[in-house]
């Protein structure tokens, strides 16, 4: 899955976040690989509908991963036997870093981070379920000042994955503090398999610098990537030794008017006016007038309207 001659780049998986809108802006800019938004194996399983429709993905998203939350490995070998049959996406990802109570308290996500004989179970049933290649979410440890991710990261491999990813935080520490190189390099010395280095990247340089003290495979962006799709094509610029020409504010708002503009073409105008609201206020972060613009966002019903909001608001970048 990833070439010799640089490393990879992953647009995270961010729940409410990387639905196929993001992902194909993300895409357009360079990310090499993309992920779903966690979907619940157990909503698989149950046939629940709003989990079907987190599937949904267009052939120019790939390579993309789909990624599948539970702790049940014969429910997760399900999900993932379906999703291998139905989707066939380009691999599978399992969260093992979701750190929402909600998730945590079912025994789910980072939950699992305390419990390696169920990390091989479910890691197990998955690899039986599906000959794509699987990969495994995983976070520093899960306690505050715990790293248990170079020894979990042994387990997930002898389970049969094929890559994993490490957050260098904690479950304790949620989105808090500086996510841990040390430990992820840990994670990458512990295993043979490729692992992907996740935390604070929100530049090039970031991300290089996070490759260098990691000896990672690749890199993963999540928060940096918010309102920000660029970011692929400044670390791809890194890679490949090419100079970048970061993005006028004019391209920066057509970017964010194409991205709103496919995501009410695929979920509606009612559904992604709402979510459309929070990308546009990332997108226009730090340029001038942007608290004033951001209030008349968070009140608009329709695609004309933001469309209206954000012409003004063009006019003021001169
Ligand atoms: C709003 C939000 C939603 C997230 N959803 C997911 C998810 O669905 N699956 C997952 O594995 N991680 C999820 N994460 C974690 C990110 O993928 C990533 O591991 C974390 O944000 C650290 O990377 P960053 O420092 O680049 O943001 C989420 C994070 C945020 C902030």
């Amino acid at each position: 899955m990833f070439s010799e001659n640089r490393p990879a780049l992953f647009l995270a998986p961010l729940a409410g976040i990387t639905d196929s809108a993001f992902r194909q802006t993300c895409k357009e800019y360079g990310a090499d690989y993309t992920v779903s938004e966690m979907i619940s194996a157990k909503g698989l399983y149950y046939r629940d509908k709003k989990t079907g429709n987190l599937l949904r993905f267009e052939e120019c998203e790939r390579p993309i991963g789909i990624q599948v939350f539970g702790s049940e490995p014969d429910i997760v070998a399900f999900a993932v036997r379906e999703i291998t049959e139905k989707n066939k996406p380009d691999f599978i990802d399992i969260n093992m870093g979701c750190p929402m109570p909600k998730i945590v308290n079912n025994g789910d996500g980072s939950a699992l981070l305390k419990n390696p004989k169920q990390i091989f179970a479910v890691v197990s049933a998955a690899r039986k379920a599906t000959s794509l290649p699987l990969s495994v979410k995983i976070r520093k440890g899960f306690y505050e000042n715990e790293e248990t991710a170079p020894e979990n990261a042994k387990v997930i491999e002898s389970a049969g994955a094929d890559f994993i990813t490490v957050h260098g935080r904690t479950r304790e520490q949620m989105y808090s503090g500086l996510s841990d190189a040390e430990t992820i390099r840990k994670t990458k010395q512990a295993v043979s398999i490729p692992v992907i280095a996740n935390g604070d990247v929100f530049s090039a340089d970031d991300a290089g610098a996070l490759l260098q003290k990691t000896d990672c495979d690749g890199v993963m962006v999540a928060r940096g990537a918010l309102g920000n799709p660029f970011i692929f094509e400044e670390i791809k610029s890194l890679f490949e030794k090419k100079p970048y020409t970061p993005p006028s504010g004019r391209q920066r708002l057509d970017a964010a008017l194409r991205h709103i503009r496919l995501s009410c073409e695929k979920k509606g105008e009612k559904i992604a006016i709402p979510e459309a609201r929070k990308h546009m206020a990332w997108y226009i972060k730090g340029m001038r007038g942007a608290s004033k613009a951001k209030t008349r966002i968070f009140t608009a019903k329709t695609l004309s309207e933001l469309e209206e909001i954000i012409a003004e608001f063009a006019t003021n970048l001169q």
